[in-house]
């Protein structure tokens, strides 16, 4: 396995490797990898001659009052388990390495990526699709894998992905749980025991509500509902919301698929959960 800290040199080992016509899938994370993460190189191993798994906490899409200083690294633990799954390069750039200092170029949806948490982070998606671009552009990928834990980012991708031309294709993946249900994330690491057990009630509350929709055809019981259940448990709810996965607006009769999301922080932890499903 080849660890590049350079991003011209990554570029130009995947420019070499297309060349010699070889597929490249892409896994972009922020490493502290879990299982989660670990089902996306699977995936991508599956899918393409080359696995790239991009390691690199970004800056740009962490507001200041956010985590990004004690977001979880395991630099040492992330190369071993990219290993034990095959992947071929790790990408890995010091900040000043993915970014000139003067840097002043952004990469913005701006339609999908509003509700939800785009509405509570509002700099976080335009952090994000500027990352993604620019690592699309230096590993050169024929496909790309993120898992739907954070379906928006799925969506928002896919649309920048449309919208600007990217020759990749975007494979979304299974959101990933705990035997007990709680969807796996680099940030559960900061919940205490007794944090965790309750933020269970986040999966518990959006299957009682799919259910409750799926049956009633109504929605807003149901939403309040599931906010009552995290409330009861302690939690600090930030949307419980129902929204169109094509248009991130309210489901109408064109409706196919929508996404019942929630956000909602025990502690200081602000963890996101998600079931997506046709009415
Ligand atoms: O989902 C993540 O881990 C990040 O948002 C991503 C896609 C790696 C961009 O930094």
């Amino acid at each position: 396995m080849q660890i590049f800290n350079n991003r011209r040199e990554l570029q130009q080992f995947a420019l070499d490797a297309k060349r010699s016509g070889k597929t490249i899938a892409l896994v972009p994370t922020m490493g502290f990898l879990h299982d989660g993460h670990m089902s996306l190189i699977d995936i991508a191993r599956q899918k393409a001659d080359i696995v790239i798994v991009s390691i690199f906490v970004n800056p740009k899409q962490f507001a200041p009052t956010e985590d990004f200083d004690r977001y979880p690294r395991d630099f040492d633990g992330d190369v071993a388990k990219c290993a034990d799954h095959d992947a071929d390069v790790i990408f890995a750039p010091e900040i000043d390495a993915m970014y000139d200092g003067n840097a002043s170029t952004w990469v913005e949806e701006t339609v999908l990526a509003k509700p939800l948490c785009g509405a509570s982070r509002p700099t976080f998606y335009r952090g994000v699709t500027t990352v993604v671009a620019k690592l699309f552009l230096l590993a050169q990928p024929d496909y790309a894998v993120f898992g739907l834990k954070d379906a928006q980012q799925c969506f928002v991708i896919q649309r920048m992905v449309r919208d600007l031309d990217f020759p990749v294709e975007i494979i979304p993946a299974p959101l990933v749980r705990d035997a007990d249900g709680l969807a796996l994330s680099s940030r559960n690491r900061y919940l205490s025991a007794d944090e965790r057990t309750r933020a269970l009630s986040i999966h518990r509350s959006l299957l009682a509500a799919k259910a409750r929709i799926q049956k009633e055809k109504a929605f807003a019981p149901a939403l309040e509902e599931a906010v009552a259940t995290v409330t009861a448990a302690g939690g600090r709810v930030d949307y419980i919301e129902i929204l169109d996965c094509d248009t991130m607006l309210s489901p109408d009769a064109n409706t196919r698929q929508v996404i019942l999301a929630a956000a909602a922080f025990f502690g200081t932890t602000r963890l996101i959960d998600n079931e997506i499903f046709a009415l």
